[in-house]
């Protein structure tokens, strides 16, 4: 698959053209920023900006409180209500970093849902979408490593119940355990290497996020049609195609303006909405609260994780066939990771030869289901886990494996796809009229 045909950076002046020949960064930044980009994305392709502002906003906010911060178990409570209380700004960084995590998760599912939705995870995207779900693995480490820094009641049983989910492994269970932790409970080393890690990772998630966005630059942007720029010339390609800046850069922009609106509401006016009122309480090992909920965006996960319990006849099995070595905790743990395994391998499961959904009478109404039951795990992962609580995780979790496993790759057999547009160009001829409502086509595009 070659690059969409479109103009380089030439150098012109002598000082132009002396930089250049030494190191072409001006180059990159021109071609990264004027990529041909599909004319007709819509408001779905606005979440990987907001991801990249979140990402900076992140690591900003962060690096500011680290400064005030402190990593002990005696101190870390105090220090953040000494941010809260005596820092200047103090107040708002801090909730501009808690709740920005937050904003975070929501741009990913949205993203991870235009992608599973128009199938950008397809050939020949395969390769962005692992990268995309080794950031997402990241970020998951290092919210669940942030949330455990404050060093309240949540912090504190979240992280002995996540971490105790390791020692669920057989035979190197215990010791990966004792190993992560850093000694036998969590405690002060717990504390430590957390932070050095929560530090860390956002740096490996920015360089992931690097060779993501070369990655998608490579084979170039899906579109909603999923049909293909067309490559053979470079005026073909302009037909479908409008460069990055201007056009999507001020689109993207104002997207992430009507966002932060919302945002800045919430850190301003309820920055504790979606927090847990007990992690006010500092951690005290000794007493245990009633309900040790995650974070909102760990639920969908934590509910396929509670879904297997002993009662389940397939537990059941696994356990008598593997002579006990598999019990239900272990495959409770099992099953959420492999919730996120089989995601990840969209790209092989998907036998459909049609990438959209939008041509996919079928697909749609069992992504519809897919996005409904991801909804559902959220809400019964932090209800307790009585009946129905436990028959709804175990029917959302069936369908979550069920959809990726077996709707998946049997659909691309049975469905018969709707008729897709012949160019990306027809398409948006098709919404917008000839030309573009804003003449933008036009203007880029003089041979129509
Ligand atoms: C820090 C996190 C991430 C950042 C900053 C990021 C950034 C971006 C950007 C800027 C784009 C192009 C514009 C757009 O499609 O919105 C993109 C495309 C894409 N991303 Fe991500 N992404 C992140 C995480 C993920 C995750 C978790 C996945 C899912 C596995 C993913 C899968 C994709 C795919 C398949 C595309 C190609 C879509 C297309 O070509 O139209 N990304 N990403």
């Amino acid at each position: 698959m070659s690059g969409i045909p479109h103009d380089h950076y030439e150098p012109k002046t002598g000082v132009e053209k002396w930089i250049h020949s030494r190191l072409p960064v001006v180059g990159l930044l021109y071609d990264t920023l004027m990529i041909p980009t599909p004319k007709n994305l819509n408001w779905m392709w606005i979440w990987g900006i907001i991801l990249t502002f979140c990402l900076a906003l992140q690591i900003v906010t962060g690096i500011v409180l680290a400064m005030h911060y402190t990593p002990h178990v005696d101190l870390a409570f105090a220090s953040v209500e000494h941010i809260m209380r005596d820092v200047n700004g103090g107040y708002m960084l801090r909730y501009l970093h808690a709740n920005g995590a937050s904003l975070f998760f929501v741009a990913v599912y949205m993203h991870i849902f235009r992608g599973l939705y128009y199938g950008s995870y397809k050939a020949p995207r395969e390769i962005t979408w692992i990268i995309g779900m080794l950031i997402y693995l990241m970020m998951m480490g290092t919210a669940f490593m942030g949330y455990v820094l404050p060093w309240g009641q949540m912090s504190f049983w979240g992280a002995t119940v996540i971490t105790g989910l390791f020692g669920a492994i057989p035979f190197i269970g215990e010791s990966l355990q004792t190993w992560l932790l850093g000694g036998p409970a969590v405690d002060n080393a717990t504390l430590n290497r957390f932070f050095s890690l929560h530090y860390l990772l956002p740096f490996v998630i920015a360089g992931l996020v690097i060779v993501h966005i070369w990655a998608f630059h490579s084979t170039g942007n899906n579109n909603p049609t999923g049909v293909d720029v067309r490559r053979t010339s470079k005026a073909e390609a302009q037909k479908d195609t409008l460069p990055f800046w201007p056009y999507f850069v001020m689109k993207d922009l104002f997207a992430l303006a009507v966002i932060l609106v919302v945002f800045f509401a919430i850190v301003g006016f309820m920055p504790n909405y979606l927090g847990h009122p007990d992690n006010y309480i500092e951690a005290n090992a000794l007493a245990t609260p009633a309900h040790i909920v995650p974070e909102w965006y760990f639920l969908p996960f934590y509910a396929i994780l509670r879904a297997f319990t002993s009662e389940v006849w397939a537990v059941q099995l696994v356990q008598f066939v593997t002579f006990g070595i598999v019990d239900a905790k272990f495959f409770g743990v099992a099953a959420m990771f492999g919730a996120i395994i089989v995601m990840a391998l969209a790209p092989w499961l998907d036998t459909s030869s049609v990438r959209s959904g939008r041509y996919r009478p079928m697909f749609k109404w069992w992504f519809a289901l897919l996005a409904v039951d991801f909804i559902v795990l959220m809400w019964v992962g932090a209800r307790d886990t009585n009946f129905p609580h436990d028959w709804i995780s175990l029917i959302g979790a069936t369908y979550w494996f069920a959809y990726f496993l077996v709707i998946l790759p049997l659909l691309g057999v049975i469905e018969k796809p709707a008729a897709q547009p012949a160019t990306i160009e027809d398409d948006f001829n098709a919404h917008y009229g000839k030309g573009g409502t804003d003449g933008a086509a036009a203007q880029s595009n003089p041979a129509e």
